[in-house]
């Protein structure tokens, strides 16, 4: 078999079979075949699109490219969650702990930044001393322990995808259906949980920007993982507008503690509730939806997830008194104010491009190697639909280099609209798919 051969015959239209995917993707993995077919192929497969089987057979094969991690050790149900990027989706920082607190077992698995849409572990190292790159007996005996572990891709967990998803990243082939259940179902199936909870994105801060491609590939993502024998649940929620007001590293972990502390964005804890309800449903922490959401409500008031996420962050090497003292966490040097230019309402945040303009500002990698400054990115003050005066500030930009920040606020600008007329509040729960 060789490698140009199938590039040709997916350029073409053709339909890969198994054995041709296996020898794809265990050559990828091992370096035989390089990055450049690769890409080419990543590429092909953008434009063709795959069909359900081949979809099964690439998460299989990604999924069987290294490890498969035993959970067994882990006393109770162990439940994962992951979503498929968005802008100021700091989703996980707030909610694993939430749900530890609340006695799930969350054995969960994250990554980094992606095109415009930033990454758990980059938000994580946020807290200097921060490791995801635990072994496996660490985070067996954590999640044990505290009731929560993150580790990022190790190189034995899901290899294949750990290198096509850093050179999608730089690629322009990230938004694509099947590659991206295939890289989310195979990681998540690799991690071993015992359910999984995916938070499904649509809308411009979404790679699947239409709900109707959002609602295909959550389908197909619960299609998988039941298929694999592990409870899954999608949620498709708005990313139409940045989740919360925070983009960027240490401004969400900051976001984050807030609403451990009570202090939250509506949005973001709506979302929270909503997902972690789900999380301890598939646990048995709950025998209701009322009833999670409850107790999910309870650890943010008793303070028992703000310690959750305290216990986290120290466990894996963190300054655990970051989280009780934010004002600690890495701060850019300068900042900008974005003002409304007319009296009206918010009737546009296009979300894709305030993640690109975080990037700009050094939040996000423009290539593989590229180290990222977790200090800088946007905080918004208003969300669509709000009304706003000549001269209110919209959203505040942050960052350490001037060239930069002058280039992100130009482009930013151009994302935000206002309109004379009322714009009425979008849903951010769209609908449940199990
Ligand atoms: N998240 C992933 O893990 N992979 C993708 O392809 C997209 C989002």
């Amino acid at each position: 078999m060789r490698m140009y051969d199938l590039i040709k015959k997916k350029r073409d239209g053709g339909i890969l079979t198994e054995q041709e995917i296996a020898y794809m993707i265990q050559g990828y993995t091992n370096g035989k075949i390089p990055d450049y077919q690769m890409s080419a192929m990543m590429m092909a497969m953008y434009y063709q699109g795959l069909n359900e089987k081949e979809t099964l057979s690439l998460t299989m094969e990604m999924a069987h490219s290294g490890e498969l991690l035993d959970l067994s050790a882990i006393h109770g149900v162990k439940v994962d969650k992951h979503s498929t990027g968005g802008v100021g989706d700091k989703t996980s920082l707030a909610l694993t702990p939430m749900a530890a607190a609340c006695g799930v077992k969350v054995a969960k698995m994250s990554g980094r930044g992606l095109g415009h849409t930033g990454g758990t572990i980059d938000k994580l190292e946020s807290f200097a001393g921060f490791r995801t790159d635990i072994t496996t007996e660490q985070f067996l005996s954590q999640v044990n322990r505290i009731g929560v572990a993150i580790m990022g891709q190790t190189a034995d967990l899901a290899p294949a995808d750990k290198k096509l998803y850093a050179l999608r990243d730089v690629t322009a082939t990230v938004d694509q259906m099947s590659l991206i259940a295939s890289s989310i179902m195979s990681k998540k199936l690799a991690a071993g949980a015992d359910a999984i909870v995916l938070d499904v994105k649509t809308g411009s801060g979404a790679f699947m920007k239409k709900e109707e491609d959002a609602e295909a590939l959550a389908r197909e993502m619960v299609r998988i993982g039941n298929g694999a024998g592990r409870k899954t649940t999608a949620v498709i929620t708005d990313m139409d507008q940045p989740l919360g007001f925070a983009v960027g590293n240490a401004l969400e972990v900051r976001e984050a503690i807030n609403t451990l502390s009570g202090n939250g964005p509506e949005d973001f804890l709506e979302l929270c509730l909503t997902l972690g309800s789900h999380m301890l449903l598939a646990a048995g922490k709950a025998d209701s939806e009322k009833q999670a959401r409850e107790k999910l409500r309870g650890v943010i008031a008793d303070g028992s997830a703000l310690k959750k996420l305290a216990d986290f962050v120290a466990a894996q090497g963190g300054d655990a008194d970051m989280v009780y003292h934010p004002e600690r966490l890495p701060r850019a040097a300068f900042t900008e104010s974005v003002c409304a230019g007319s009296d009206g309402y918010i009737s546009r945040i296009i979300c894709d491009e305030v993640g690109i303009c975080s990037l700009m500002l050094g939040g996000g990698r423009e290539t593989k190697e590229d180290v990222i400054d977790l200090s800088v990115g946007i905080v918004f003050h208003k969300k669509k639909g709000d009304a706003v005066q000549s001269g209110d500030v919209v959203a505040t930009l942050h960052a350490n280099d001037k060239e930069k920040l002058a280039a992100a606020k130009n482009r930013l600008l151009r994302a935000i609209a206002v309109s004379a007329e009322p714009v009425s509040k979008v849903p951010l729960i769209k609908r449940v798919i199990t």
